[in-house]
């Protein structure tokens, strides 16, 4: 009934919050530009940072792209549905506000349920950012979209967390030399096993970045957060002297820390559950009375590299 309402929401220009595998989207129709401008008032998201296009079958790549190179459909055939975007040259009858005006429009075909239905029912691509305010913590739960906009949306579909728990993995295959634009819920290593080939590091961009993941700062909680190796005692003796409350995020449990202070992302130090736990420790912490969060540095390797990112990204020093 929901999934009814809310395709017919997007059809008439509404805006409708959705559970993917990574995180919740906020999405309206991709030809709609009106319906696309207000997300980006929703979010307070600046102009120069194009929206994900999120489809349920690939025919509709027609009404959206020009060509598909071979290594993006190989791609395609490998991941899709499931946490990987993809570069391609767009159609002009796209709306540049989605694509912020570039000739490339980033898409993806997510793996869940309740998206493909979306998508399907509505019978129209499906524009959607995580449904977050710009700069902010991702969305993994329905109830972090109703804390964060809830007021300022149509509806909000519950699909219960994300099993992903971070953003899709974003890859540009449009010229030979593969580029990894945003590391994210697939593993490079995976793709790269795939293609046969190395894939670039493109995830920092010095001029005008093109992804938000490229921005310094995002994914960020309000509380002061802190990278630190849990053997650093010094570090910890010094930050425990300047502050009253702190907590610690780790990524599996260490008896050195007390376990009312923790968050632990995985009780077995899996990345992949640390991955899916992410966003909804670093909500929690946030919401808590604690003055310094305080986050284990993990290896940056596999989903660890993405977690990382995140995590620097969240990253900041007030008062220090
Ligand atoms: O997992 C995900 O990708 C989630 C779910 C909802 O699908 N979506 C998501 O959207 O993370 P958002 O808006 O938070 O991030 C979209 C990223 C931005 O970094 C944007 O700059 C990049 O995609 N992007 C969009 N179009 C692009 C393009 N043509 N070239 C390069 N990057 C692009
Ligand atoms: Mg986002």
């Amino acid at each position: 009934m929901n999934l009814e309402k809310a395709a017919h929401i997007i059809r008439n220009g509404g805006l409708v919050a959705f559970p993917t595998e990574t995180v919740y989207g906020l999405g309206c129709n991709a030809f709609d530009s009106k319906a696309v401008a207000k997300i980006f008032e929703v979010k307070n998201r600046p102009k120069f940072d194009p929206l994900i296009v999120h489809i349920s079958s690939e025919s509709q790549l027609e009404d959206l792209v020009v060509e598909i190179s071979d290594t993006t459909r190989k791609l395609m055939t490998a991941f899709w549905p499931g946490p990987l975007t993809l570069i391609f040259k767009k159609k002009k009858t796209l709306p540049p506000i989605i694509t912020s005006d570039l000739d490339t429009v980033a898409i993806r075909m997510p793996n869940h349920p309740l998206a493909l239905n979306l998508i399907t029912k509505a019978k129209i691509p499906i524009a959607a950012p995580s449904a977050n305010p710009f700069g902010y913590i991702s969305p993994t739960t329905a109830q972090h979209v109703k804390d964060q906009i809830g007021n300022k949306i149509d509806l909000i579909l519950d699909g219960g967390p994300c099993q992903v728990g971070i953003e899709s993995t974003i890859i540009d295959a449009t010229t030979p030399k593969l580029k990894v634009l945003r590391w994210g819920g697939l593993e490079i290593e995976t793709i790269e096993k795939i293609i046969c080939q190395p894939v670039e590091d493109k995830t920092h961009s010095d001029v005008h970045p093109s992804a938000p993941g490229q921005l310094k700062s995002h994914y960020a909680p309000h509380k002061s957060l802190i990278l630190f190796e849990t053997d650093d005692i010094e570090f910890r003796k010094r930050m425990e002297k300047q502050y009253k409350n702190i907590r610690f995020l780790l990524f599996k449990p260490d008896k050195n820390f007390p376990k009312n202070q923790c968050e632990i992302l995985s009780k077995k130090g899996s990345l992949i559950e640390s991955a899916a736990n992410l966003f909804s420790a670093l909500h929690k912490l946030d919401s808590s009375d604690a003055d310094l969060i305080l986050a284990e540095k993990i290896p940056e390797t596999g989903l660890g590299r993405a977690i990382m990112d995140k995590l620097k990204k969240a990253e900041h020093k007030r008062d220090l």
